[in-house]
C-alpha cells in the first residue's frame, strides 16, 4: 500500500511526479515520459493551465471538433465541440445539414432567473420572524449594494427576496430565497457573495431585533449558496417541418417515419429507463459544446437532469408532435450558462470557441446549447428507429482499434473496404488485421 504523505501541494511539479511513480507505477521512466509528454512546449501556457486547478501534474487532452451548419435562427453557426465519444460530433453535423434544409433550428429564452438560498434555522415564533424579515429586507439590500454595484449598473442583480417556511419538510428549517438577474455571467461568485452578506447582515441585526426575546432572536445561519437547479433559467428550442419532407432514407415513408419516431420520444417521456438513456444523448450535444466554451457541465447536468424529473418521474427532455401534418420536435432544458467571466477569458481555446460562435451573449449561449441537445436526440432517433446506431458507432470504433493496433494507412484503407460488408467486432478486426500483417 503506498505512504502517505504530508506537504504534497508544496511540492514542484516535477517532484509531484516523481512521488506518484515511485508510489504507483510498475515502469516508473516510462510513466513520467508519458506524463510529461503532455507538457505544453510553451511554458506560460502551460503556467496558465497548471494554475487553473489544484497539484497539476500534465494536461489531460480532449478532441475538440466543430459541427458546421448550424441554422439558429436564420444565423448559420459552427459548434465547438470538446469531447471524448465517438459519433457525437458526426451525428451533430449530419442532423445540423438535415435541418439547414428545413428551415434550421428556431430557439428562444424564455427566463433568466437563478436562484440562491440562505438556509437557516429558527425554533421561535414564527410571525416574529415574518416581521423581522419584512422589517429588514431594505437594509439586506443595501448590505450588498457594493457587490451589485456594477450587475446593477448593466441591468442585472438581486431582483427579489423571500424568506420561505420550510418547517414542515424539516424542523426549525427555513430559508432567504434569493432571485438574481446575472446577464452574460454564469454568477456564481456575484450570487455566493451576494448570499453571504444577506446571511451575516439577517444574523447580527436579529440581535438587535426588539420583538425578538430571549431564544427567539436565535438564527442559525446553516449554509448560504446559489442553487444550481435553475427551472427558471430556461431555453426551447425547436425544428419543424411537414411530414412529408421528412422524406430521405427511402426505406421508410415520411410517415411511418415520424410515427416511429414519435413513439421513440413517448417512450422516454413514461419510461425512466429509456429517458436516461435518451437524455444522455441530449446530454452529449449539450456537454461538448458547454465544456469548448469553458461553462461548468457538472452544473448544467445536475440541473438537467431535477428538470427531468420535475413532475416526480424523471421524463425525456424533448417533445414530439405531428399536428395537421407539421412534424415538431422540441427541447425544454433549464441552461445557466455565462459568456464572461470564469474560463471564459483565460483559455484560449475557450476565448476561440467563442469567437467562431460569433461571441453570444449568454442569451445566445443558452439557444446554440440548447439546440445541440435537439440536434443530437434527433440524430440518436433517427437512427435508433431506423438503422440502429451500431452501423455508426461500428464505423468510429473500427478506426478506434485500428489506431489502438497502430495500422498503417495501407492497412486502414483495406479493412475499412472489409468492414464495409463484414460485421465489426474487435476481435474480428484484429483478426483481419493479423492476417494482412502475416500475408504480406
Ligand atoms: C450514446 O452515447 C447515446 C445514445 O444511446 C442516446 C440514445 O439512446 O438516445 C445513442
Amino acid at each position: 500500500m503506498p505512504n502517505s504523505i504530508s506537504g504534497f501541494s508544496k511540492l514542484s511539479k516535477s517532484k509531484k511526479i516523481d512521488w506518484i511513480a515511485d508510489s504507483y507505477f510498475v515502469d516508473k521512466e516510462l510513466s513520467k515520459q508519458i506524463l510529461k509528454q503532455y507538457w505544453h512546449s510553451n511554458p506560460e501556457l502551460q503556467q496558465l493551465h497548471d494554475e487553473f486547478i489544484e497539484n497539476t501534474i500534465t494536461n489531460y487532452y480532449l478532441p475538440l471538433g466543430v459541427a458546421p451548419n448550424f441554422l439558429i435562427n436564420d444565423t448559420l453557426y459552427t459548434l465547438p465541440m470538446a469531447i471524448e465519444e465517438s459519433s457525437v460530433v458526426a451525428a451533430a453535423s449530419k442532423a445540423a445539414k438535415f435541418w439547414l434544409d428545413r428551415g434550421g433550428f428556431k430557439a428562444e429564452v424564455i427566463s433568466t432567473t437563478k436562484i440562491g438560498h440562505v438556509h437557516f434555522m429558527y425554533y421561535g415564533d414564527i410571525k416574529i420572524l415574518q416581521q423581522y424579515f419584512n422589517a429588514i429586507k431594505p437594509q439586506l439590500i443595501s448590505a450588498v449594494k457594493s457587490i451589485t454595484k456594477n450587475m446593477n449598473r448593466r441591468g442585472g442583480g438581486v431582483t427579489d427576496i423571500t424568506l420561505i417556511n420550510k418547517t414542515k419538510a424539516l424542523e426549525g428549517y427555513y430559508q432567504l430565497k434569493v432571485r438574481f438577474e446575472t446577464l452574460d455571467a454564469m454568477g456564481a461568485n456575484f450570487i455566493n457573495s451576494c448570499l453571504e452578506q444577506f446571511a451575516q447582515t439577517f444574523r447580527d441585526s436579529a440581535k438587535q431585533y426588539k420583538m425578538f426575546t430571549d431564544g427567539n432572536a436565535d438564527i442559525k445561519i446553516v449554509m448560504s449558496i446559489l442553487s444550481n437547479y435553475v427551472p427558471e433559467c430556461l431555453v426551447k428550442a425547436e425544428v419543424s417541418c411537414p411530414v412529408a419532407h421528412l422524406n430521405e432514407d427511402k426505406t421508410v415513408s415520411p410517415t411511418q417515419f415520424a410515427e416511429t419516431f414519435l413513439q421513440a420520444v413517448k417512450i422516454a417521456e413514461i419510461e425512466p429507463y429509456r429517458a436516461v438513456t435518451h437524455n444522455k444523448g441530449i446530454m452529449n450535444g449539450i456537454d461538448a459544446v458547454v465544456l469548448a466554451t469553458g461553462n461548468d457541465f457538472r452544473a448544467i447536468e445536475a440541473c438537467a437532469h431535477a428538470y427531468a424529473s420535475r413532475h416526480g418521474t424523471y421524463s425525456s427532455l424533448t417533445h414530439a408532435s405531428v399536428e395537421d401534418g407539421i412534424f415538431k420536435f422540441w427541447i425544454e432544458i433549464p441552461l445557466a450558462l455565462g459568456t464572461v467571466g470564469g474560463l471564459t477569458k483565460l483559455h484560449p481555446l475557450v476565448k476561440l470557441c467563442m469567437e467562431m460562435l460569433q461571441n453570444p451573449s449568454a442569451r445566445d449561449l443558452m439557444q446554440i446549447v440548447a439546440v445541440s441537445g435537439l440536434a443530437q436526440n434527433f440524430a440518436a432517433l433517427r437512427s435508433l428507429t431506423t438503422t440502429g446506431i451500431q452501423e455508426g458507432h461500428m464505423k468510429m470504433h473500427l478506426m478506434n482499434i485500428l489506431n489502438q493496433n497502430n495500422a498503417s494507412a495501407a492497412e486502414k484503407t483495406s479493412l475499412i473496404k472489409h468492414f464495409k460488408t463484414n460485421t465489426v467486432s474487435h476481435n474480428a478486426v484484429i483478426e483481419a488485421l493479423n492476417r494482412i500483417r502475416t500475408t504480406s
